[in-house]
């Protein structure tokens, strides 16, 4: 049972295996190369011929359909020309070549014994620079969704989200059509104020495009609600200065318009808007008040104040200048701070003389001192002169008479004290 099946079996297998060794030795054969081209370029599709005896060499198409009979085009497709028909190798070239052109292309050698080779035609895609879809837009607070989207790629193309060097990890999903990928990737990130403009790429690699990526440049627009802050005018504000307040709005997008309003009043006439900016010309008391600047987007409102207070001429050196001023004004002082300038008033309520009087004190200090010292010498003479034509007559020692002497002195001091005490108010 055992010999019979070897029999049946193995010794056909052997004398076939025997007939093709002898065979492939004497006899002509094909030989056909793989190739992988781009989509768009040139194939070329070779077959190696072994022996060649003049045999008729037919070339087909992946779908069976014969493209050349022994060098004769049968197929009407001018993308395909013969470039090469010589005994050793005979070579098709194909242009333009599309994913639809993806196959074994068959070259067949007929002879007695019809025999075929297959080379595969493989068509390469690369991707075109990716393109990032916003799937939810960035809000301040919240998240954006971004996809990273690459069309169309074979074999699909590999998608990489970067910020700052870093890889952001995104969740990549693959469709295919006809032979080609769409490929995304999607990423979500919270995001704040501070990200609005923030650069994000999105690299493609491909085995085609070798160590080149193709890089889409995002930067994020992050949506928020406008700050609005008013610039207050340095000083103070009298009546006939004029008052500029600048809105400085932020927000994004932009606000569109400033809106300017007084608290509980209406504008002023006089009052003159040009987007972020309000002019007040000629100021009176009048235009105290609250004004209020607002701005407001689709993502918020805000809104900032100003108090006007508008001083009259008249207040602001009453408010400087003390109620008793007796004193008389002293030249303009130039290290004088005050930027009043008094000259529709120089007689009365002068706050320049005012200042003067307040740097006079030490002088008047120095003289009162200096009266006081005058008036004590001359007090000391008299009373020497006093004592020496008292002592004629005297029966006291010199040391009584030095002691009185000194009490005098003493008595005089404080006499002169009050004096000068006097003349200091009497100065003043
Ligand atoms: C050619 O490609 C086909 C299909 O991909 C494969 O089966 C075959 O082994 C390849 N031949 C060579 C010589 O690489
Ligand atoms: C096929 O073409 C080759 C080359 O042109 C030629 O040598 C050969 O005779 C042709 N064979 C037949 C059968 O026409
Ligand atoms: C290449 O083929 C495509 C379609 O496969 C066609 O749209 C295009 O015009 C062709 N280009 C040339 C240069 O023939
Ligand atoms: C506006 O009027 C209301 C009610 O009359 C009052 O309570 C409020 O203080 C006023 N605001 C200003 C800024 O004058
Ligand atoms: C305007 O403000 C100034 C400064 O506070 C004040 O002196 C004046 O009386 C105010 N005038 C009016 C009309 O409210
Ligand atoms: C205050 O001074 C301005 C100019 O400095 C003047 O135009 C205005 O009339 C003065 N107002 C009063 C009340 O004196």
């Amino acid at each position: 049972m055992a010999f019979a099946t070897v029999w049946n079996y193995c010794v056909p297998l052997a004398i076939l295996t025997i007939a093709y060794l002898v065979r492939t030795a004497r006899c002509q054969a094909v030989q056909a190369e793989n190739v992988t081209v781009l989509e768009g370029g040139t194939a070329q599709i070779s077959c190696r011929l072994q022996n060649y005896d003049g045999s008729i060499v037919v070339i087909q198409n992946p779908r069976r359909q014969t493209l050349f009979f022994n060098g004769t085009r049968a197929l009407k497709d001018e993308r395909f020309q013969m470039v090469l028909f010589t005994p050793r190798l005979v070579r098709i070239e194909l242009t333009n070549v599309s994913v639809s052109d993806e196959g074994g292309y068959f070259c067949q050698l007929y002879t007695d014994d019809t025999h075929h080779q297959v080379a595969t035609l493989s068509v390469s895609v690369p991707p075109e620079t990716p393109t990032v879809e916003v799937k939810q837009k960035a809000v301040e607070g919240g998240e954006a969704e971004l996809s990273c989207v690459s069309p169309r790629s074979k074999p699909a193309a590999t998608l990489r989200w970067v910020r700052g060097g870093r890889e952001l990890p995104g969740v990549v999903s693959q469709q295919e059509d006809f032979k080609t990928f769409s490929v995304s990737s999607t990423i979500r990130i919270p995001v704040e104020r501070k990200d609005n403009g923030a650069a994000l790429s999105c690299e493609a690699s491909h085995p085609a495009l070798g160590g080149v990526k193709r890089t889409r440049h995002y930067r994020l627009n992050v949506y928020f609600a406008p700050t609005v802050s008013i610039v207050p005018p340095p000083g103070i504000l009298r009546e006939g200065d004029s008052l500029s307040l600048n809105c400085a709005v932020t927000g994004n997008p932009m606000p569109r318009s400033i809106q300017w309003s007084r608290i509980n009043e209406t504008l002023p006439e006089r009052a003159e808007i040009s987007g972020p900016n309000l002019q007040i010309s000629r100021l009176s008391q009048s235009h105290n008040g609250t004004y209020l600047c607002q701005a407001q987007n689709d993502y918020g409102w805000a809104g900032d104040h100003y108090s006007l207070l508008v001083y009259d001429n008249v207040s602001v050196t009453t408010t400087v200048v003390p109620p008793t001023t007796t004193s008389q004004p002293i030249t303009s002082h130039p290290s004088n701070p005050t930027p009043v300038v008094p000259i529709w008033d120089p007689y009365h309520k002068d706050p320049g003389a005012v200042v003067e009087t307040h740097s006079a004190v030490p002088y008047a200090v120095i003289g009162g001192v200096l009266a006081l010292l005058v008036f004590t010498v001359i007090c000391v003479l008299i009373i020497t002169i006093w004592c020496s034509v008292r002592q004629k007559g005297s029966y006291l020692t010199h040391e009584a008479s030095g002691l009185d002497e000194h009490g005098e002195v003493q008595e005089a001091f404080l006499n002169g004290n009050d004096a000068t005490q006097g003349k200091k108010e009497y100065l003043l």
